[in-house]
């Protein structure tokens, strides 16, 4: 029987997770509260711990998990940027879920630029009230207009893809630009310039914390629309807010911000929010906010659950490789041990 502690637990997540754990000798210790230095104890008994994007992974808690036994982390999640994996090599293999649909974050992408630009979320709540004035809610053509894309691997290729649907010419910006794709590639500096829309798609590292600062939007066309479904400290929130106050920012649809942690996720109404910031961002007209929303879909949870399964699974058996292994230097070897189908360490 494999035991694993599961942090974070939504309700939603329950179904799925349970149905694949029965197929197999495996248990799920459901707990509500994050993983953090204070409950990583609540680990203890068990053989992997199962965490999500707003658990902290950090060397202090890797340490107390190797101290009491966890042999594994299985993010269930696309991102590990929470994770220490330099920290964790040699101690605690992690696995993670490359991808689950990533039609599901580029569609939620699509979803609040449309909802933004065309007023759905205005015109929902003035219906509702037997306002039928249009006033105030005059969008823009999608056809013809300029939206960059930067990252272009799984999500941002739907992403493009459905853009170029609606007829919108498609600029892209990628540390790795694919091959033969048919995209066209530019600087960071030519895609803040010419884009009408700005949506994100890589991932949060060292290089993207903030890559869309004051100097940044200084350089975008004045209306510019923000879409981040990717990490919320690829952008400064202040730096936003500003250029939202400054008029330089049309809209700005998020479904992720840099301190959400403690904040999405969970039914806040009915308190006082302690941050002025996303107060403020979410009082504006031309903000929308989802909490981190945009892989919840059917599949998506099946496919986190079963995958997760899956790589718990793998690296229990004897002398398996771990699937969807991560470690620091993957991507960065040359002779990756995972190419040899041996674990990382
Ligand atoms: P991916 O790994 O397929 O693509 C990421 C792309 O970003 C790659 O093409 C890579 O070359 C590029 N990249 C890396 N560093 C870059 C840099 N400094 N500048 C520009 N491009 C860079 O990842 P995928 O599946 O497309 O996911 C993208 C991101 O979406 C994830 O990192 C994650 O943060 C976020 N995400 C958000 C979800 C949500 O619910 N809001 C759910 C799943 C993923």
């Amino acid at each position: 029987m494999i035991r694993v502690a599961f942090f974070d637990a939504k309700a939603y997540d329950r179904p799925s997770f349970e149905h694949y754990g029965s197929e197999h000798d495996m248990q799920f210790r459901f707990l509500e509260t994050k993983l953090n230095e204070d409950t990583v104890e609540l680990a203890r008994g068990c053989d992997a711990v199962c965490v999500f994007v707003n658990d902290t992974v950090n060397a202090a808690v890797i340490d107390r998990l190797y101290d009491i036994g966890v042999k594994l982390i299985a993010l269930r999640s696309a991102g590990y940027n929470n994770v220490d994996v330099q920290a964790a090599f040699g101690k605690i293999h992690v696995v993670h879920v490359p991808a689950y649909s990533p039609y599901a974050v580029a569609e939620h992408a699509i979803a609040l630029l449309l909802t933004s630009v065309r007023r759905i979320h205005k015109a929902y709540n003035r219906t509702r009230e037997f306002n039928f004035s249009l006033n105030g809610l005059t969008g823009f053509d999608f056809h013809g207009k300029t939206v960059g894309v930067i990252g272009t691997g799984k999500i941002g290729r739907i992403f493009i893809d459905i853009c170029r649907g609606f007829g919108m010419k498609v600029i892209a910006y990628d540390l790795f630009p694919a091959q033969d794709s048919g995209i066209e590639y530019v600087t960071l500096d030519e895609l803040f310039a010419r884009s009408d829309v700005i949506s994100l798609h890589c991932p949060l590292t060292d290089g993207t914390r903030h890559m869309i600062n004051a100097a940044a939007i200084e350089k975008m066309k004045k209306g510019v629309v923000i879409v981040n479904t990717s990490r919320g400290a690829l952008i400064d929130a202040e730096a936003l807010l500003e250029g939202i106050k400054a008029r330089k920012i049309g809209a700005a649809c998020l479904d992720v911000y840099e301190e959400e942690a403690d904040i999405f996720f969970e039914d806040r109404s009915g308190h006082i929010l302690n941050d002025e910031l996303l107060s403020r961002l979410i009082s504006m007209p031309n903000v929308i906010v989802t909490s981190h929303q945009a892989f919840l879909t059917e599949e998506a949870l099946n496919n986190i659950a079963e995958t997760t399964v899956g790589n718990i699974l793998s690296c229990f058996e004897n002398d398996g490789v771990c699937n969807n292994e991560l470690c620091y230097r993957c991507g960065s070897i040359e002779r990756c041990k995972k190419e040899r189908k041996e674990k990382c360490f």
